[in-house]
């Protein structure tokens, strides 16, 4: 790893903020390889240097990813003003300060990342490295192959154009007004899969979330989560 400033490991560390943590080094708080340091241009590498704030060693937690299988009635938010069930309450036994990577809507199921590794998180949910997403939604309304191809065109929600999409319709159920859809985008705008649909008339019914990149909730119950396995987070990554 880079080295760093000492002030910025700390704060990455979860010290306290970048200022408070000057502060702290400029008060003869910190030693690095057991020697004070007050010196704020001080750099670091994180991989070699031990740094000790107050006589306690830091270090930067360790990273993790998770997927988690959402059920509808969560909120994806680390808490909730309305004091709604989030979906951090589901991440039982999990001690690193991860978040949730992109959202899903409190009445959309399905694949959840979660993480504390920021560079994954970016690498997620920019639409520049088009990881894709990969949604199943059942519609009141049945769409017309026209209505298909306009959706993969590209449709104007709010004000803006949505990127070329794949879609297949999975089932047309005309006796009860019904569709099956299967979309896949690599955009995340706020509550684009609904929005892409409304833009075609269609009202959703449910929408799930199926895989995020290769990943899906296979073998995961509602309300399940698992550890991302290195391979996974190496695909994810490199893509
Ligand atoms: N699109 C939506 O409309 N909602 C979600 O939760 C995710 C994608």
């Amino acid at each position: 790893m880079e080295e760093i400033r000492l002030q910025k490991f700390m704060a990455e560390c979860g010290i306290a903020s970048r200022r408070k943590c000057e502060e702290m080094i400029i008060n003869g708080l910190v030693r690095v390889n057991e020697k004070k340091v007050t010196e704020l241009g001080t750099k670091v590498n994180p991989d070699k240097d031990i740094v000790e704030v107050n006589g306690k060693k830091i270090g930067a937690e360790k990273k993790v990813y998770l997927l988690l299988n959402k059920p509808v009635g969560y909120v994806t938010t680390v808490s909730d003003e309305k004091d709604r069930p989030t979906v951090m309450k589901l991440l039982k036994n999990v001690k690193e300060k991860v978040v949730p990577v992109g959202r899903l809507d409190m009445y959309t199921s399905g694949l959840l990342l979660f993480s504390n590794d920021g560079e994954f998180i970016y690498k997620v949910t920019h639409p520049k490295h088009e990881t894709t997403k990969t949604y199943i939604v059942k519609t009141r309304g049945v769409p017309t192959e026209k209505d298909l191809e306009h959706l993969r065109n590209g449709v104007k929600i709010e004000n803006y154009i949505t990127s070329p999409a794949k879609v297949e319709l999975l089932l047309k159920d005309n006796t009860n007004n019904i569709a099956r859809i299967w979309i896949q985008i690599h955009e995340g705008r706020n509550r684009q899969v609904r929005k892409m649909c409304e833009a075609i008339g269609l009202s959703v019914i449910a929408l799930k979330r199926e895989g995020v990149g290769n990943l899906t909730c296979e073998g995961l119950e509602k309300g399940e989560y698992r550890y991302l396995t290195e391979q996974e987070i190496k695909e994810i990554m490199e893509y």
